[in-house]
């Protein structure tokens, strides 16, 4: 019997943490229209997730990806319902912005805890099964402010510029068993978490844009469908940057 190349992508699982809204939402979508089958994991919105599901007929999870142990029995439930996790797309994120001699210490460990940690808690627990497949991808959504620092973002940096670290080590750890590591740094893109920046600020950040505009969310899709593809084989440990030519690092 012959399969198509999307017959062939839906025995594969994609999983997406912050899978159903914003950027994520346009990953899980993208990944669903090229065959795989995804799972998307959210955490606080209901509404907007049972709207997802509705619209795209993706399957949602719901658990807090910063706590180690909803991770491991979060990703136990989907492995159970969808099969072994062969693509992860690490892009849950939050932001607590305001400048660090302000910043109470809850607000730099939510950052860190819901940004950095999710990636080793979730990463955690898909890599043995992708390990012993010898196959998988493993894309890290960071952010153009953990390449260059932001004002008012001492948090949200740091956990972003932890991802590239995180990325480019666990990227040689896992070259010869067949699994990829990448991350993405988008620049500033027209999601809910740009849309709660006050519009003096966004409009000042949006004139350092050689672009000149935001960015669409899918336009990190289309680079999150590339490098879960067989297409992208031989890159591993970079940061692929998305900003409109905002950062040139
Ligand atoms: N560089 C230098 N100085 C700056 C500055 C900057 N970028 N931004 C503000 N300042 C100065 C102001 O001029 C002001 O100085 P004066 O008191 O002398 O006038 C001082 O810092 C305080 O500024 P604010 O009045 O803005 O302070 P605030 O406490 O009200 O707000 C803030 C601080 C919330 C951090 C606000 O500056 C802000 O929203 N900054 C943008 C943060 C940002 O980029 N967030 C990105 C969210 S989207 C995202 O994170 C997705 C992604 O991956 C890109």
């Amino acid at each position: 019997m012959k399969f198509t190349e999307k017959e062939k992508l839906m025995t594969k699982v994609a999983l997406v943490t912050g899978g159903t809204r914003g950027i994520g939402a346009a990953i899980s979508k993208k990944l669903k229209s090229a065959g795989y089958t995804v799972a998307a994991v959210y955490q606080g919105n209901d509404k907007a997730a049972e709207s997802f599901q509705k619209h795209t007929d993706i399957p949602i999870y719901k658990w807090d990806v910063s706590d180690f142990n909803s991770c491991k029995e979060g990703i136990a439930r989907v492995t159970k319902d969808l099969g072994n996790i062969d693509i992860l797309v690490n892009n849950a994120g939050i932001t607590r912005d305001g400048v660090l001699h302000k910043m109470n210490h809850n607000n730099w460990e939510e950052v860190l805890r819901t940004n950095l940690f999710s990636c080793f808690n979730m990463c955690r627990e898909v890599l043995e099964p992708m390990r012993t497949k010898g196959f998988g991808r493993i894309i890290n959504i960071s952010s153009i402010n953990g390449q260059k620092g932001q004002f008012g973002q001492t948090n949200y940096s740091a956990a972003k510029a932890g991802i590239i670290g995180l990325t480019k080590a666990l990227a040689q750890e896992s070259a010869l068993k067949g699994i990829t590591v990448n991350a993405i740094a988008p620049g500033y893109i027209n999601t809910e978490m740009t849309q709660d920046m006050s519009e003096p600020v966004l409009a000042k950040i949006t004139e350092q844009i050689p672009m000149n505009r935001l960015g669409n969310p899918n336009e990190v899709a289309n680079t999150v469908l590339f490098l879960a593809s067989d297409d992208a084989s031989f890159i591993t440990g970079i940061t692929l940057s998305i900003n409109g030519g905002h950062y040139l690092g």
